[in-house]
């Protein structure tokens, strides 16, 4: 069968999907995956990229007006927004002590401020709707401090609790909405991200970590792979809170945290992070 007839075929299930941060990497690829499978797909970024199977709608998503223009945009072309993927975002690496306050906030802006400007903008259409989902893509590194990332990290972290907190109110009106922490994935990542300068006191150590942190994405999973795995979870019917995506050695450091004494994991954190 073509895949013109496969996305024909489809059609009875075709839903309307925003994906943020679509330029590049995993948004990229997660675009181009729903879209191929018949999926109505819209992709906001700065960047235009060409796609048969996604239209981009620029748009920096730290920009309220610029957000509600693509919003009214998308439901311009029919009435309904079925999912949202808050995908867009940054890391930032360097010490604690080095960084500074527009750093802090540029990634803040965008992996928490940013994410939340959209939830707010589709929940209106999926209030009315009674139904919809929200997927708010995460790190495992928003489940521990990871060293010279602690600000990456706590925004992570703070768009989980968001998730978390909006679970109870927008239940009422069957919308759905879940953090998905991944694990390390093959992009450009580690290009984009806010690099604070080093001080001297911290280089060595800083060094051996971000050499490490670095081959870790280069060695990491296949986009496509996270695609296929959300292809999935939009197809559960209930969802959890949580849900993580990535190898076994980076996953397993979650519900260690938990079970061990606090002492010995962080023992062993230093040891993965070279940093004993
Ligand atoms: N790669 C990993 O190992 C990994 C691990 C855990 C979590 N994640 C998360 O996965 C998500 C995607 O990251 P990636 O690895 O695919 O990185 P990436 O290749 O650097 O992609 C980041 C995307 O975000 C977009 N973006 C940045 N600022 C934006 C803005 N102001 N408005 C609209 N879009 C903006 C970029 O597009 P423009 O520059 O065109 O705007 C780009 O398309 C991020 O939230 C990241 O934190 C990644």
């Amino acid at each position: 069968m073509s895949d013109a007839a496969k996305r024909l075929r489809m059609n009875s299930n075709r839903k309307t999907i925003i994906i943020t941060g679509t330029s590049s990497g995993i948004g990229f690829a997660l675009a181009e995956y729903l879209g191929k499978k018949g999926h109505q797909v819209f992709g906001l970024s700065r960047k235009t990229v060409e796609s048969l199977y996604f239209k981009t709608l620029q748009t920096d998503i730290t920009d309220h007006t610029q957000v509600q223009k693509a919003i009214a945009e998308v439901l311009k072309t029919g009435s309904r927004i079925d999912v949202l993927i808050n995908n867009a975002g940054m890391g930032m690496v360097g010490a604690i002590e080095d960084s500074t306050k527009e750093d802090i906030w540029k990634v803040f802006n965008l992996n928490l401020v940013g994410a939340v400007q959209l939830m707010t903008a589709v929940l209106p259409t999926m209030r009315m709707q009674k139904d919809g989902k929200i997927i708010n893509i995460s790190s495992i590194g928003s489940e521990m401090g990871l060293p010279f990332r602690g600000f990456y990290s706590a925004s992570k972290s703070a768009l989980d609790k968001v998730t978390e907190a909006i679970r109870y109110e927008v239940d009422p009106w069957n919308v759905q909405v879940c953090s998905l922490h991944l694990g390390d994935i093959k992009t450009k990542i580690a290009e984009n991200r806010v690099r604070t300068s080093v001080s001297e006191p911290y280089q060595k150590t800083f060094n051996k970590v971000y050499e490490l942190m670095n081959s870790h994405v280069n060695e990491g999973t296949e986009p496509v792979d996270v695609a296929e795995y959300i292809d999935k979870l939009i197809a559960k019917d209930r969802w959890k809170a949580h849900y993580y995506f990535g190898k076994f050695g980076q996953k397993i450091g979650v519900p260690l945290k938990w079970l061990l004494p606090q002492n010995l994991y962080e023992s062993l954190m230093k040891k993965y992070n070279k940093l004993d």
